[in-house]
């Protein structure tokens, strides 16, 4: 890449892709508000490509990749699209407003996809790269190409169909490891192969794309880096088909802190990979484990007493990366009950949240609520309020909690009493018993409004530190309309089940939610 000085910058290309593999990742769909503010995080971010979608793949990709493209101006808006004319057209209606665009057409071409699931001839699939290349050249100017399961494809086939797909006006050139078979030596073999038996390989990109199968994604995307790649496909967290594909946040913080080894610099804003990360665990409802690398909770934590000694006289002993280059807060304590509206403002400006007046308004009164319970509120807990509360998650209001109780323990049947106001103000209350305290406020909440649900999943996520931490809870489940989600944020494990509950009672009644995506089909041409 020409910096406009004279000198080439080895400049590597960052293309996410959370929004089109990581959202494959069985469970992870998000409907079209979650993936517009995640595009929006993926820009503030510095990302140089966004791919948002399949645009074939449903009316409902389709929609985002439409709104991704009008509204989300800076990176390249690429859609993924199979070589037919069908794919194609359906990615041009997709991306024909954005101001920058790619398609990414792929086509698989190792033995086993050719042989059992495409059943096509190696004749027919170099036809197919070419056509598909072409015709997405006639609307595209900017043309990704991928021969899906390339590591396990033939060298020399495999460097005829992209051979194929250079003469067809291909400009990137994506080489996916898509079952993440591959070792790091067996990757850099196959890049540097391609890149010495490869006509006109030298003036397209060569991209990497890695799933995480055997846990190397990370380390075989830095290989293919090594051997020349100058784009790496990743997504946030790490999320993606089965085990996943590289971790962004991964690859950019080693390509960072080893800059010495693998000399290049990308466009990313390290310090927004931490509330990036978070946002994408909020709106997937994954969590990022606390000793995920860069982003875990635990990344930065030195418990030993020896490392703490270390740390004291010199933070380089046992640190590679400063917890600040990743935006990654230390829990200090910032704010008590007294602090006003002002503060409350400053301090979410420091920490990269500029809210609204009226989202402003929403935090800071989660914000007072929460200062009453709690002895302290850490900037984590700020960060929960502001990702997990009111201000994304705006609540339906038809049910509400006027009063809660519940009894449990040994030898006594739980029980729980509870008082809700419906939409008109009215009071109705319900006691109920059940398997346990939670069953019964749900039991409860079921009686009053009349909704039946099965419970398909209850996960409660400690999101702060200390011991009157912030846990969020968050549940599944089926209703004979579909499948609902709802969540809430307490200090109090029965209240958040409560008010968790009650979202999903409210978002049924409203019908607020999408309805249950379907699993994309496997390519079928
Ligand atoms: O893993 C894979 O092969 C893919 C392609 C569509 C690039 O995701
Ligand atoms: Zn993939």
């Amino acid at each position: 890449m020409d910096t406009g000085s004279g000198t080439p910058e080895e400049r590597l290309v960052i293309f996410d892709t959370t929004l089109r593999d990581g959202e494959q990742s069985p469970g992870a769909s998000m409907n079209l508000g979650q993936k517009l503010r995640v595009a929006h995080a993926l820009n503030d971010l510095g990302v140089d490509v966004i791919e948002a979608g399949f645009a074939a793949a449903s009316p409902g990709d389709l929609e985002s990749l439409q709104a991704i493209a009008r509204q989300v101006n800076g990176p390249l808006i690429c859609s993924l699209a199979r070589c037919t004319t069908g794919d194609i057209d359906a990615a041009w209606e997709a991306l024909k407003d954005a101001p920058r665009r790619r398609i990414h057409v792929f086509l698989a071409t190792s033995k086993i996809h050719r042989e059992f699931k495409l059943r096509l001839a190696k004749q027919e699939i170099l036809k197919r790269a070419a056509e598909g290349v072409a015709r997405a050249r006639e609307r595209f100017d900017d043309v990704e190409f991928s021969p899906e399961d390339a590591s396990r494809t033939e060298p020399e086939f495999l460097a005829e169909v992209l051979e194929r797909a250079i003469e067809a006006g291909a400009t990137t050139l994506n080489i996916p490891d898509t079952v993440g078979y591959a070792l790091p030596s067996t990757y850099s073999n196959t890049l540097r192969y391609l890149r010495q038996n490869v006509r006109g390989i030298e003036k397209v990109v060569i991209s990497v794309h890695c799933h995480d199968d055997l846990g190397l994604a990370v380390a075989n995307s830095l290989a293919g880096v090594l051997e020349g790649a100058r784009q790496v496909e990743c997504t946030i967290n790490g999320i993606g088909e089965r085990a996943g594909n590289a971790s962004l946040e991964e690859v950019v913080m080693a390509l960072k802190t080893r800059h010495d080894v693998l000399h290049v610099t990308t466009g990313i804003r390290t310090d927004r990979l931490y509330p990036t990360s978070r946002l994408v665990a909020q709106v997937t409802g994954f969590p990022v484990p606390r000793n995920k690398a860069i982003v875990g909770l635990n990344a930065f934590a030195h418990e030993s007493g020896i490392h703490q000694h270390g740390m004291i006289s010199n933070r380089e002993t046992y640190e590679i990366m400063r917890p600040e280059d990743v935006g990654f807060s230390q829990s200090s304590l910032v704010l008590g009950k007294h602090s006003g509206r002002h503060a409350l403002k400053e301090r979410l400006g420091t920490l990269g949240y500029d809210l609204d007046d009226k989202q402003l308004d929403a935090v800071f009164a989660d914000f007072k609520s929460l200062a009453d319970k709690k002895k302290e509120v850490f900037d984590t807990d700020l960060e929960a309020l502001v990702l997990h509360g009111q201000v994304l998650h705006p609540r339906q209001r038809i049910w509400e909690i006027v009063a809660l109780s519940t009894t449990s323990g040994t030898g006594t049947l739980p029980a729980a009493s509870i008082a809700l106001k419906d939409a008109t103000g009215e009071c109705h209350r319900q006691a109920s018993s059940g398997d346990g305290p939670v069953d019964a406020v749900f039991k409860a909440i079921e009686g009053i409004t009349g909704v039946q649900v099965r419970l398909r999943q209850f996960q409660v996520n400690s999101v702060t530190t200390g011991e009157d931490a912030l846990g969020e809870v968050a549940l599944e489940v089926e209703h004979e309309t579909g499948i609902y989600r709802g969540r809430a944020l307490s200090t109090d494990i029965i209240e958040g089940s409560a008010e968790a509950f009650l979202d999903v009672v409210n978002r049924i009644l409203s019908r607020t939610d999408e309805p249950p995506k379907v699993k994309r089909e496997a390519e079928a041409i």
